[in-house]
């Protein structure tokens, strides 16, 4: 469905990423892992279209996207969320999900009443009724990280990018998470998913890949990468080798 072809991206400086190769099956969900700063939300952003590469090429369902601007991106099936969390501030949520649906009304024919298609997305996400006629702006984070989710689904992707979208939640709400985007992959939605709770991780991915300094430092199931020697190093320390307490 998605493959990136030795993707660069540097900042001032800073490379971000080094020719990095990655690929992502139809109905896999994938895990992206490794330290801060290893590149992660930028091959996001790359995928996404905010960030062109300087070299390198983005191929979604055979289509060479990677010149194309976020919204084209969009359009053609690729939805994120960001780690840091975007809204129109002074819009309701109930606002911030509609705008989503009706920027995608195309894709969805001309019985659906966007209205009640953006209140059901945000009933799925698990947003309390009592918050759909707030604005943005009033809302905390991990709330408008669900109002984030129920807009990027509503534009109908067949690939999302979920960048951090569980941090800061108590390991209850985690959970509840988790089943969340597997109810969402099961729907037919393909996920690459940002995470560093590696429980969160095993419990999720079929295939984690690893980033270090802007470079693929390994990839597999996430039992095979929790017991790569070099990830225990640079990444998960010897305490969450898998197997160890
Ligand atoms: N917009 C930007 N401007 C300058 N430097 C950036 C920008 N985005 C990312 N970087 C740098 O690129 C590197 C990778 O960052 P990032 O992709 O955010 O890492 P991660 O998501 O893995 O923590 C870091 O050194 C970061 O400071
Ligand atoms: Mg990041």
């Amino acid at each position: 469905m998605l493959q990136c072809l030795e993707v660069s991206k540097t900042f001032g400086g800073v490379q971000a990423l080094k020719r990095v190769d990655l690929s992502v099956n139809k109905n896999e969900i994938v895990g992206l892992v490794g330290p801060n700063g290893s590149g992660k939300s930028t091959i996001l952003n790359i995928i996404s279209g905010v960030y062109k590469p300087d070299s390198g090429k983005i191929l979604f369902q055979n289509e060479d996207i990677t010149k194309l601007p976020p919204y084209t991106i969009c359009s053609k099936g690729i939805a994120k969320t960001s780690q840091t969390v975007q809204s129109f501030p002074d819009m309701t949520t109930f606002e911030n999900v509609l705008t989503a649906v009706l920027f995608a009304a195309k894709k969805y024919g001309e019985k659906i009443n966007a209205a009640t298609k953006a209140s059901e997305l945000l009933d799925f996400v698990g947003l309390p009724k009592e918050k759909f006629t707030l604005p943005a702006q009033n809302l905390n984070v991990i709330e408008l990280r669900r109002v984030q989710l129920a807009r990027a689904l509503a534009t109908k992707p067949h690939l999302l990018l979920l960048d951090e979208l569980l941090t800061g939640l108590t390991p209850k709400e985690s959970d509840q998470a988790v089943e969340l985007v597997k109810l969402i992959n099961k729907q037919g939605i393909t996920v690459l998913i940002v995470e560093h709770v590696m429980r969160v991780i095993m419990g999720l991915c079929n295939r984690v890949i690893v980033l270090h300094h802007g470079e693929k430092l390994c990839e597999g199931t996430p039992e095979k990468v929790c017991n790569n020697e070099e990830v225990v190093k640079v990444y998960l320390g010897k305490k969450f080798a898998f197997g160890e307490d």
